[in-house]
Order: structure tokens, then C-alpha cells, then sequence
């Protein structure tokens, strides 16, 4: 039984398609609404994100609140059928508050405080601004409340960066207090502050890392990257008391962005009801799109995981270029169709855009839009935004599947934090995210479908736990990962593992730390190579997994012992030539295995081959595929949902075997060679 999810908001139980809209920028030409109204049933949208930076347009002076506009615009949603995504205006403020109250402005690492502008440029922690977010949101929840338009709250905007002013100084120091139990000492501890005598006899003496201050703290560093979390968390709850108390039934996202790196999305994620996030992939760029499509898949994935596979929401997409990326290449026809479906077949419940229309000026006005400049709807832009539209209102039934994958990569922002942070084994190329992609990809290239999660999520219901780069191990999660295995987890760890724990401070008595015994390795140096370096790596005769042959490896080389683990690849080159490369333990029930090198992708692909014919892992089509084609799965109580996608130019052929699937667009048979044209995608459905 794979139970499926309500709908974002029980009450329009259909996928969301809409995008950023704002109507503010075109009060003086209500026609213009109108017109919008219209195109928007051409298009099939039926959600529209609206007031998202519209604060000066609905309180033009302190006090003086604007409501009219905003009624008109949420009375002609209703009025056509369409729902809003009704933002709180927090992610840019009007100049006579910046004016009148500076604190409500952003200081940088360097203590200078941010002039008025911009977005994004709010202390998370000033009274006088979570007052005055929380006096127009209630404004906001008190006249819409009851309205019929009013569908999901979309919470700021993107919430980013971090500020140093004194207010979060002293909010750091509280929030410093409270994790070390106003001990000192435990700080001092935590932080390892007798090098370079940093040692703090007094918590005013503590700041916010600066450039031109304390930034060699490690574990200083780690908890104001906690702390940025957590009191932008705090803002978000603060944001929301007048929406629960008034609107508890209506659904509460905000924006999230991929791997942001600046917040913690796991810290995030159990505050809202639902996610959200914002994806703009650089199709038909710097890298081949099958690549790219395999990346953004991860990120989708990710979204997908933080609430334990409850659908999502791709809450902005480009309908076609974006103006910020260094090249605005226009999607090819077909790719808008095309990654629009991807998010869905990952797990989204919608398809969103920034924008619906374009702005007429300032820095965002050359930005793709449904509407063009041109105002009309003869584009091929709005024609492939329609097709869209047209294409999820087939697809109903999909609304609430969900993917129970038996495959889990651990992609976890604190170690990714202290990897980046660390002074060693090489400044570049450490690549802790790439890394987590590139053992993500082989099971993508099979259609086998993955959840990302942190080490923190429980691991209990996987086949398979994949920990690359496992720098730093919090208390509990090596145990965690022993029971795993013990009942049967097959686990695979890599080189630079179990370092650190959770302020950073080394494992004493050999690494991998807390992992060794399940590992059964000893890991005595870690070799950094020059890029022109090389080595490889060669199965031994005989070893369990009848792989043979040689495979390239590069940056990093752990040179290990086995302890209670078998030795089952070595080492080709250089003083450690023949030391093991690849072991395994068998651990309880299960296993756990060591990649000791950064390997080249074909190793990881024959590596989990072999992973995956062992544990039987099921794949939603029993077909090798072409590459560039990604087959993914939705599924609720009685019916599977493929999505077959074509990331290619290419025609593709895919044969479906004996599968018995109907295509949800054209409601016939999926005959057996499946035809893929370039940049395609096909939805069949079967039943369970
Ligand atoms: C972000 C923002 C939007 C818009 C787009 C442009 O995602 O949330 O307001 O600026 O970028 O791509
Ligand atoms: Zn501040």
C-alpha cells in the first residue's frame, strides 16, 4: 500500500498551474486586468501568486492601508474560476519604513548597515519589523479569510541571507546561551578556543563571524549558520501567528531554493504545510541537458523528501529564459513541456511560473513571461504555457501520488556546511554536493527512483543508505547506521568520512570515527591529488561481486585498513598500490561498503548495477534506457503513474515490454516501442 496525500488545499483538488502576478505594477490601467483574465483561461491557469512585493501598494504610509486594488483582483480570480497564492509582502519593505526605522534594514558581515533597496534586505530579528509584518499580514488574513479565491499562503519571499546588526548580535549571544546552558566553558569547548587564544571569558565578547573578524572558529562559524537558520525560522513563525489564528485551514509554504546553502531547508521544512521551491535550470547551456535534467531531478527529489514524500510545489519555473543567468537561452520547443512535467513526475502538485506578465521597467522587465510585451497570446511561449495547462488538467488522478523509493542519499546541509568550511585536504574540488549527485545518477540513468534526505530522517524503511562524504556524524546517527544494517541495510560510505562531529571537532582514535565498526576499516591518511593526478582502481580476482577490470579515480585516495571488512578492489599506482580501494562488511543482516577514491562515473554505474541486482531493487520499467531518458513513478492505492522523458534532441525508442499502459493525454494503449520525439514527455498509467 503506498497511501497517497491530500490535495494542497482540499478544496480545489486539481493541479495548480499559475505563476507570479502583479497586477500592482498595472493599477493605472485596469484594462490590462482584464486582459488578464482572459489570457489566463487561455493559458489554463488557475493559480495565481499575487501581492508578494506589494507592500508600498497596499500601505502607501505607515497606517494607511490600500485594500481596493488587491479586492478587485481577488474578486476576478473567483469570478473566472482561479485561486489565489496569496503572499505576505515581508520580502521587500516600503522606504518610508526603512526611512523612519532603519533598524528594519541589514547590516553585512562587515557591520555596515544596508541602505533602503533591493529585496531581500530585512534584519530577521528587529521588533519594529516583525511588528510590522505581523500588523499586515493580519490585515491581510482578516480581509481575505473568507474569501473564495483565497487558496494557499505564500509566506515572503525566497527568505536568504543573514544579518549582523547589534539586534541579532545580542539574539546570536540568547541563542548561544541557551545551546551551551549559559556555560561558557561548554562554548569554549565546543569551539576549541584555546588555539590561537580565542578563549572567551565573557559572552559579550562574542560576535557574528567578519570578514575582518573571527572566521577561522570552525565550530563559531557552524552555529551562526544554525543560528541564521533558526532565527529565520523564528521570523517565519512570527510572519505567521495572524494567518493560523485567523486562517488555520488555509495551506502555509514559503519559496525555498534547491540547495540554497545559507539555510538549512530540514529546519524549514516542519514548519510548513506544505513545500515549495524555485528551480531554474540552465537548459541547453554549459552542460548536456541529460545532465542537467539528472541534477534538477535531485532537487526535485530533495523537495520531495523534506516531508517524507508528501507532493510538492514548483512554485516558480521561467516559461522561458531568465535574465540573471549569464546566458538567457530560450528553452527549446518541447523543454518547457518537458522539465514543467519533471517536477510533477518527482512529486510536484503544481506548475508555476515567475512571471505571468512582464513588467514594464526596472531590472526584471527583459525576465520570460507567460505575456510577452506584446500582450497577446500569439507567442509560442503562451501556446507552450497552454499546453502545459491543458496537459495537467488530464492528469487529476496524479494529484496526491506519492514515490516510496527503496534507495536513500544523504545530502546534509551542516556537514556540507563544515566540508566547505574546512582547511584541507584541498581547497577546490571538494564538491560534497556534485558528489551526492553523482552517486544519485546511477540510480536515475535506471529509472530507479531515490529520496534525499538528512542524517537525521529516519532510515528504517530503505533498501539502500548512501552517506557520500560523511564528514561530520552527529551523536546517534553511526548508531542509527549500525541498526540499519543489522536488520538487513545494505549502506555505502566513501573516503573522508566520520572526521568530525557536530561542532567540528575531530573524531580522537582513528577515523572513520563513529562509523568504523560498521565500516570495519581503519582510515590512516587521506591523499589529496593534483588535478593532473591520477590512479585507478581493480577489482580482485574472484570478489564477490564478479566485477573485473580497472577504473579511473582522481582528487582524493583514503588509504584504509580493513579491520573486520573484506578487501574487494586495491589501489593501481603510487606507494599505496595495492592497498584496498573497496571493502565490504557484512555487518548483522546486512553490509556496509567503503569507497575509499573518488571514482569516475562508470565505476559508480557498475558499482550500483551490482547494488541493485543484489537487493532486488524494483524499477518501474524492466528496460535498459537510452541515455538521456529518464523514466520516474507516482503511485497512490491502486494505479502507477510512469512519466517518460526524453531529455534528448533525439527521437528515442523505449520499450515497454510487457507493461499495459495507458497514455493519460491521448487515453489509449502505450504500444510496446514506446516513440519519445526530441524533448518529450509521455504519461501512462497502469494499475498496481
Ligand atoms: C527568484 C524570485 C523571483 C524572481 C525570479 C527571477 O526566484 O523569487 O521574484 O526574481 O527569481 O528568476
Ligand atoms: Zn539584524
Amino acid at each position: 500500500m503506498r497511501p497517497s496525500y491530500p490535495p494542497i488545499n482540499p478544496k480545489y483538488p486539481h493541479f495548480l498551474h499559475g505563476g507570479d502576478y502583479n497586477p500592482d505594477q498595472w493599477k493605472e490601467t485596469p484594462e490590462i486586468w482584464d486582459e488578464d483574465m482572459r489570457l489566463m483561461k487561455l493559458a489554463h491557469c488557475n493559480a495565481m501568486s499575487i501581492a508578494i512585493f506589494s507592500w508600498t501598494a497596499l500601505e502607501p504610509e505607515e497606517g494607511r492601508f490600500e485594500f481596493g486594488w488587491l479586492d478587485t483582483i481577488m474578486d476576478k480570480l473567483a469570478e473566472n474560476g482561479a485561486y489565489a497564492v496569496l503572499a505576505t509582502p515581508s520580502g521587500a519593505r516600503p522606504a518610508w519604513m526603512s526611512q523612519k526605522y532603519p533598524e528594519v534594514l541589514r547590516m553585512q558581515a562587515n557591520r555596515v548597515r544596508n541602505l533602503h533597496g533591493q529585496r531581500h534586505n530585512h534584519c530577521f530579528t528587529s521588533p519594529v519589523y516583525r511588528e510590522k509584518c505581523q500588523i499586515i499580514n493580519r490585515k491581510l488574513a482578516e480581509r481575505y479569510k473568507d474569501h473564495p479565491a483565497l487558496l494557499v499562503w505564500h509566506i515572503s519571499n525566497e527568505y536568504g541571507g543573514d544579518c549582523h546588526c547589534p539586534l541579532c548580535q545580542d539574539a546570536f549571544r540568547v541563542w548561544l546561551q541557551k545551546k551551551y546552558e549559559d556555560s561558557l566553558d561548554k562554548l569554549n569547548h565546543a569551539w576549541w578556543t584555546g588555539f590561537w587564544s580565542h578563549l572567551y571569558t565573557d559572552w559579550s565578547q562574542v560576535e557574528s563571524p567578519a570578514p575582518h573578524g573571527e572566521m577561522s572558529v570552525h565550530g563559531q562559524n557552524l552555529d551562526w549558520k544554525r543560528f541564521v537558520t533558526d532565527q529565520t525560522v523564528d521570523f517565519y513563525k512570527n510572519e505567521i501567528v495572524p494567518l493560523r489564528e485567523l486562517t488555520p485551514d488555509v495551506p502555509i509554504t514559503t519559496n525555498l531554493m534547491g540547495t540554497y546553502p545559507g539555510l538549512d531547508s530540514w529546519k524549514i521544512a516542519p514548519e510548513l504545510d506544505v513545500i515549495s521551491w524555485d528551480s531554474y535550470p540552465r537548459w541547453h547551456g554549459d552542460k548536456p541537458d541529460p545532465e542537467l535534467a539528472c541534477e534538477i531531478a535531485f532537487y526535485h527529489d530533495l523537495n520531495r523528501s523534506l516531508k517524507g514524500g508528501q507532493p510538492f510545489m514548483l512554485m516558480e519555473s521561467t516559461p522561458t529564459m531568465t535574465n540573471w543567468q549569464p546566458v538567457a537561452k530560450l528553452k527549446r520547443p518541447g523543454m518547457h513541456l518537458l522539465s514543467s512535467l519533471q517536477a510533477v513526475a518527482h512529486g510536484s502538485d503544481t506548475v508555476q511560473y515567475f512571471q505571468w506578465r512582464k513588467s514594464r521597467g526596472s531590472c526584471e522587465k527583459l525576465h520570460g513571461a507567460v505575456v510577452d510585451h506584446a500582450g497577446h497570446e500569439h507567442t509560442r511561449i503562451f501556446r507552450e504555457v497552454a499546453e502545459v495547462g491543458q496537459l495537467l488538467e488530464k492528469l487529476d488522478d496524479v494529484v496526491g501520488a506519492t514515490t516510496r523509493p527503496e534507495v536513500a542519499v544523504i545530502f546534509d546541509w551542516e556537514n556540507r556546511w563544515a566540508i566547505e568550511d574546512a582547511f584541507g585536504p584541498r581547497q577546490k574540488k571538494k564538491d560534497y554536493l556534485e558528489t551526492c549527485i553523482a552517486h544519485y545518477r546511477a540510480f536515475w540513468r535506471q529509472g530507479i527512483p531515490a529520496d534525499v534526505i538528512n542524517m537525521d530522517c529516519d532510515f528504517s524503511s530503505y533498501k539502500v543508505l548512501i552517506a557520500p562524504m560523511l564528514y561530520m556524524v552527529r551523536p546517534g546517527v553511526a548508531q542509527r547506521v549500525e541498526e540499519f544494517v543489522a536488520a538487513g541495510g545494505t549502506f555505502i560510505a566513501t573516503y573522508w568520512s566520520g572526521i568530525a562531529d557536530e561542532n567540528d571537532l575531530c573524531f580522537l582514535g582513528g577515523f572513520p570515527g563513529p562509523l568504523r565498526r560498521v565500516l570495519g576499516i581503519w582510515s590512516e591518511e587521506l591523499d589529496a591529488l593534483y588535478d593532473r593526478d591520477s590512479n585507478a582502481l581493480s577489482f580482485l580476482p574472484g570478489n564477490e561481486f564478479g566485477l573485473s577490470g580497472e577504473y579511473g579515480i582522481s582528487i582524493f585516495c583514503d588509504l584504509i585498513h580493513t579491520e573486520t571488512a573484506t578487501n574487494l578492489a586495491t589501489y593501481q599506482q603510487d606507494f599505496y598500490a595495492g592497498r584496498p580501494a573497496l571493502t565490504v562488511n557484512a555487518f548483522g543482516q546486512g553490509q556496509a561498503y567503503y569507497i575509499a577514491a573518488r571514482t569516475e562515473d562508470r565505476f559508480l554505474e557498475d558499482f550500483y548495477g551490482r547494488i541493485m541486482a543484489q537487493r532486488g531493487l524494483q524499477r518501474p520499467l524492466n528496460a535498459p534506457l537510452p541515455e538521456g531518458v529518464s523514466v520516474q513513478v507516482r503511485s497512490n492505492e491502486t494505479t502507477d503513474y510512469l512519466f517518460f522523458m526524453n531529455f534528448t534532441p533525439k527521437e528515442q525508442i523505449l520499450p515497454l515490454g510487457k507493461a499495459r499502459l495507458i497514455d493519460m493525454e491521448a487515453g489509449e494503449p502505450l504500444t510496446d516501442a514506446l516513440c519519445l520525439p526530441p524533448y518529450a514527455v509521455k504519461i501512462g498509467k497502469q494499475a498496481r
